[in-house]
């Protein structure tokens, strides 16, 4: 199957081409000296992790040697500590060595800790954590013992890419300490480069506008919905080695129909790819009753329906009076519609965000995270009962 609801790997990537060229320039940057963190910003399925898995392609494939470590995070991580193993274990995992060197022996001994040998990373962090030392402690050390081992072997950078980024806010502590330690590993001449990717309002999350770390990712990349020509391409990518093709009549349609989503357009090209009448396809294949009701009744619906559910019932209240609005509404605007408490509301409505069924867009206006979500609601059957 060509088309895929997981990220894509990066042979298959379409376009996103400006980010990738601010993202190189971003990166040589950083190799000359000026850290440049950066902030990928995207709603439900926009791309990010795609994009991510991209930069690490394009950091490798330069003659630049530069080590792209990516990881994704979940509400499973429990503190700074294991925050901080798994950066350093997938480092390790991408190349860049944590031997215990002479150098960090020194390290250690300044600040009179006995360190056991032979002491790996488990005893690094034990010795840290028994001396009740602050884990950015013992993140600066390792990070710096790291980009000593690979600056001898002419490494210019080390990007270190942190995906589900909104996870850091529950993590005490741990976005002081990637702005702090960061900040002084750039003054030790430490070439890092954080890239952090969630939704649109990560770094609102992070704190104030004008806060210490939302100015420290003040790179930001926000992802929009594809153009016609960049849905063209992915299509294109995507049936790349087939002997199918879809004429630009239908890629049209299906662009109209995602607005460009990346998501939707992958999820409705697999239905038609899998109900194709002949290997050239046209739009006339969406006037087709049945594809029409596998698109619709067996593909998309069920999935916006399972996302409905999500919702409580006074959730679902404030979606349904989403819905009805023309474009995007303000909370006053909702809370009069639903006929709810402005407060009450305002808790829903992030709650909603969570789940990924609402976004909030400039000025304080909200709207659903789809049209198609929109339209769904709309039509949805006994949508008065719940
Ligand atoms: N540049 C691209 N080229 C082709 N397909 C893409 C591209 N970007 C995203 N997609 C498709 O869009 C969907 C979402 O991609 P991805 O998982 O990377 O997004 P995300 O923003 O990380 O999602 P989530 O919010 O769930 O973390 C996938 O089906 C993926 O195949
Ligand atoms: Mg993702």
């Amino acid at each position: 199957m060509p088309f895929t609801l997981t990220p894509v790997p990066p042979e298959r990537f379409a376009d996103r081409q400006n980010e990738i060229e601010r993202f190189v320039r971003l990166v040589d940057e950083t190799v000359t000296g000026l850290p440049q963190p950066i902030a990928i910003l995207g709603g439900w399925a926009t791309g990010k992790t795609s994009l991510l898995y991209k930069f690490r392609e394009v950091a490798k494939e330069s003659d630049r040697r530069i080590i792209a470590s990516r990881i994704t995070l979940d509400p499973s991580t429990k503190d700074l500590y294991q925050f901080v193993n798994i950066i350093l274990h997938q480092l390790r995992a991408d190349g860049a060595s944590i031997t215990f060197s002479k150098r960090l022996k020194e390290f250690f001994t300044s600040f009179k800790i006995t360190v056991p040998t032979p002491i790996g990373e488990a005893g690094l962090e034990a010795v840290h954590r028994a001396q009740a030392l602050p884990a950015s402690f013992y993140f600066k050390g390792s990070l710096k013992n790291i980009w000593m081992n690979v600056a001898e072997h002419g490494i210019p950078a080390i990007l270190i890419m942190i995906d589900e980024a909104a996870v850091l806010t529950k993590i005490e502590g741990s976005l002081e300490m990637l702005r702090n330690v960061f900040e002084d590993l750039f003054m030790d001449g430490c070439r890092y480069m954080p890239i952090v990717a969630g939704r649109p309002d990560l770094l609102r999350s992070f704190g104030e506008i004008h806060s210490p770390i939302a100015r420290f990712f003040h790179n930001q990349m926000s992802l929009r919905p594809f153009t016609l020509d960049e849905a063209e391409e992915l299509i294109e990518k995507a049936l790349q080695g087939t002997s199918v093709k879809f004429t630009q009549s239908l890629v049209e349609k299906v662009w109209a129909v995602s607005q460009g989503h990346p998501h939707f357009i992958q999820r409705i090209c697999r239905v038609i790819y899998n109900n194709r009448p002949a290997d050239v396809v046209d739009a006339t294949v969406l006037e087709d009753f049945q594809v029409r009701q596998r698109i619709f009744d067996e593909d998309i619906n069920p999935f916006l329906e399972e996302r409905f559910q999500r919702a409580s019932s006074l959730e679902k209240r404030l979606l349904l009076s989403l819905a009805d609005a023309t474009e995007s509404a303000s909370l006053k605007e909702i809370s009069a519609k639903a006929k709810i408490e402005k407060r009450i509301a305002s808790q829903c409505l992030s709650r909603l965000m969570e789940k990924d069924l609402v976004e909030r867009i400039e000025r304080g206006r909200y709207q659903l995270f789809h049209p198609l979500f929109k339209d769904f609601l709309r039509q949805r059957p006994g949508k008065n009962s719940d």
